[in-house]
Parts: structure tokens; C-alpha cells; sequence
């Protein structure tokens, strides 16, 4: 069988860094290119492991920059791209919507126009469940409408639909997934979770928001992984596929989970002023995808242990990163000291 060469966009942050070793824990016969901006939130140190695997290439570069991205499809012509790179902090959405613009909406265009240009054979769009917006009871299917509630929700939106339409009308081989929530390793600590159990090993306050009661379904980020690589391979073109956690929690009760795993007191929570625009509740139907013939295959209290635990293990990997810029964002969004 020949090599196939995936192009991952934002394979230093988060998720990408996880799909990254999730492809070589599976296959021995592949070939990853990632291409990362190195935004704050890129971090080579989570690919450490595999930083000089031969089977590995790094390029630092933007998605909006046509030229590096044909480089890329000129040098190693990949069958593959999929598309984590983004600006994906709602709170910092609110405060700075260009960049998110940019890299949620424009950069999607180059990697469109280019691969256009090129040919591959798949190109995945990683959406969210944010475009749908908030939702009371019941849950989106992917034929619901769309209504995204924050500049970070709509530039991701634009994307998404802008993905579609290359499909649409220049036939390109697009598929789009939308999962919920995420949390496991190497997730920046400025999300809820990983902020809440950083700040908590060292004492410091939880700020939650408003009435600590918004709700969000939760999406173990190999269970992300394991369903990407499933809708790559077996889905079909054109489509959009729900990818859900079937998690749905309050915000304060992931919140006393983490004190309770870390034997924290409850006063470490502060209620703090809410976001505005602050999304209710998430929840999606991926029935779609389940009646393909994925299921989850990790238990959510397990995965949340592992992932608190992942944490308490790996200080040297965070402790860094809530230093310098992080901490003026965090003085200047929560208007407390860290
Ligand atoms: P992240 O912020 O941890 O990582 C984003 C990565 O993209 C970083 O490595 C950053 O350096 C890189 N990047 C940013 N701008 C870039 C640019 N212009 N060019 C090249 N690289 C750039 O995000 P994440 O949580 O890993 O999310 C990855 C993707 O998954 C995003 O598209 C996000 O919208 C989507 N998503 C996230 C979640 C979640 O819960 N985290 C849920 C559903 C979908
Ligand atoms: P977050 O991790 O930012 O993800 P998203 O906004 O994309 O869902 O937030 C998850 C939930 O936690 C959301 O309802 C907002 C809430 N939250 C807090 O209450 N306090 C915080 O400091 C953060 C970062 C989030």
C-alpha cells in the first residue's frame, strides 16, 4: 500500500497534537505534515516525542499564507488535510475578533483555493458545535440552523459553510465535523478544565461564570480522534457529522469533580461576572454518525481522572504557560491577579 500523507493545520495545539499521535500510535505507514503558526496557544513541546521521527515534518507557517501552503502541496503532495488551525478561545473572541476572522475564515479559503488547485482526496473541515448556538432541551441534529452566539461561533461558521461550498460547487471532496466540548492533555490552560485544575493545584481561585449552571457536553479528545480518522475514512463527501461526547454536565459540577479528585475545599470557587453572550447549554445528536458504526470507546469519569491526573503529573509542561502574556489576559479578563 503507498504512503499516505496527511496535512494537519494546528497540529502544536490541542487537538492536533493529539490526532498527530493518535496516527502514529495507529499506523507505521504514514506520513504527517503540520503546519502551525505557533500562536500562543502551538506548543512544539506537545509533539515532543516525535519531533525527529523521519515519518514527521514540521513547518512553521500561517494558513492564511497562500505561498507556504502550495510549498507544502507542491513538495509533498498530501491526500489528506485536515483542518484544526484556529483562533478557538470564545473569551478572547470577544475581546479581538479580527484574528479569529482571519484564521477561522480566511485561512479555511487558502487551504480551499489550494487544494483545489492541487487535488486530494479528503478534505476535513474541523468544526464545532458552537455554530449551532445554545439550545434549551433537545438536541442539534446536523440539519439544524445554524445561530452562533460569539465572533468565535460565527468565524467558525463562515468556515464551515464556506467548506461546504467548494464541495457544492467545485465537487471537492469535503466532509465537516462538528464535535462538543473536548478535554484530555496538552489542552491550553486557559480552557475551563485544564484552567480550573492548574489554578486549583496551586490554590488559586476557580472562576466561574455567572451561576456556574451553563451546560456543556463532553468529547474525550481520543474519542475525537478515533472519530475523525473513522469519518475520514468512511464518510461521505459533501457531509456534515455531529461528533458528540454524550456528557452533558453543569459547568459547577466538572468544577467539584476536579476538587473532589484533588482533594481541594470548595471555597476555592469564585463566582465571577458572566461572559456575555454566554452560550446556555450544548448538545448534539450524532446519530448520524453512530448509525455508521462509531461509538465512543472511553468511560467519561475514567477519561476525566486520567486527564486531572494528566495534569497533576505534567506541571513542567504547564507551569510555563501561564506566565507572561497569559497572565496579563487573565488580570485583564478576570480582573483578579492569578
Ligand atoms: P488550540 O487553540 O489548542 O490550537 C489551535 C492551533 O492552531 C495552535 O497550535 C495554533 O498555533 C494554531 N494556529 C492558530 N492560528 C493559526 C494560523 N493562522 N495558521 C496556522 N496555525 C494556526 O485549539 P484546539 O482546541 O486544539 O482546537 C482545534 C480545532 O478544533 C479548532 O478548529 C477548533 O475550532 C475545533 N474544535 C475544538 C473543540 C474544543 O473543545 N477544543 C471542540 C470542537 C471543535
Ligand atoms: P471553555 O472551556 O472556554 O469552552 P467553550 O466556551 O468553548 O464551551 O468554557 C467551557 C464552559 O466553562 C463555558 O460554559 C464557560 C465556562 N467557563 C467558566 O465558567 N470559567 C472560566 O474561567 C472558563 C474559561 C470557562
Amino acid at each position: 500500500m503507498s504512503v499516505k500523507t496527511y496535512f494537519v493545520t494546528g497540529g502544536c495545539g490541542f487537538i492536533g497534537s493529539n490526532y498527530i499521535h493518535y496516527l502514529f500510535e495507529r499506523y507505521d505507514n504514514i506520513r504527517v505534515v503540520n503546519l502551525d503558526k505557533l500562536t500562543y496557544a502551538g506548543n512544539p513541546a506537545n509533539l515532543k516525542d516525535i519531533e525527529n521521527c523521519s515519518d514527521y515534518v514540521f513547518v512553521k507557517g500561517d494558513v492564511c499564507d497562500s505561498k507556504v501552503v502550495e510549498e507544502i502541496f507542491q513538495k509533498f503532495r498530501p491526500d489528506f488535510l485536515i483542518n484544526f488551525a484556529a483562533e478557538s478561545h470564545v473569551d478572547r473572541s470577544i475581546g479581538d475578533p479580527g484574528s479569529f476572522i482571519m484564521t477561522d475564515m480566511y485561512g479555511v479559503y487558502v487551504l480551499l483555493e489550494t487544494s483545489k488547485k492541487y487535488g486530494l482526496e479528503r478534505f476535513i473541515q474541523i468544526s464545532t458545535d458552537e455554530v449551532y448556538g445554545s439550545i434549551e432541551e433537545g438536541s442539534f441534529t446536523e440539519g439544524s440552523s445554524l445561530k452562533p452566539g460569539n465572533p468565535y461561533a460565527a468565524s467558525k461558521a463562515g468556515g464551515d459553510r464556506l467548506a461546504y461550498s467548494y464541495f457544492v460547487t467545485y465537487k471537492m471532496p469535503v466532509i465537516i465535523t462538528r464535535a462538543s466540548n473536548n478535554f484530555g492533555p496538552y489542552q491550553y490552560p486557559e480552557k475551563l478544565i485544564p484552567l480550573f485544575v492548574t489554578n486549583a493545584l496551586e490554590d488559586k481561585y476557580l472562576p466561574l461564570y455567572g451561576d456556574g449552571k451553563n451546560v456543556r457536553d463532553w468529547l474525550y479528545v481520543k474519542d475525537h480522534c478515533d472519530a475523525i480518522e473513522f469519518i475520514l475514512e468512511k464518510g461521505k463527501e459533501g457531509e456534515v457529522y455531529n461528533i458528540a461526547g454524550g456528557n452533558e454536565r453543569q459547568n459547577i459540577e466538572i468544577t467539584e469533580f476536579i476538587l473532589d479528585y484533588l482533594g481541594k475545599p470548595k471555597n476555592l470557587i469564585k463566582y465571577v461576572e458572566d461572559r456575555p453572550g454566554h452560550d446556555r447549554r450544548y448538545s448534539l445528536d450524532d446519530s448520524k454518525l453512530r448509525n455508521l458504526g462509531w461509538s465512543n470507546k472511553y468511560d467519561f469519569e475514567e477519561a476525566l481522572r486520567a486527564t486531572i491526573q494528566w495534569y497533576v503529573d505534567n506541571r513542567d509542561w504547564w507551569r510555563p504557560l501561564k506566565s507572561g502574556e497569559f497572565l496579563e489576559f487573565y488580570k485583564r479578563h478576570y480582573k483578579m491577579e492569578l
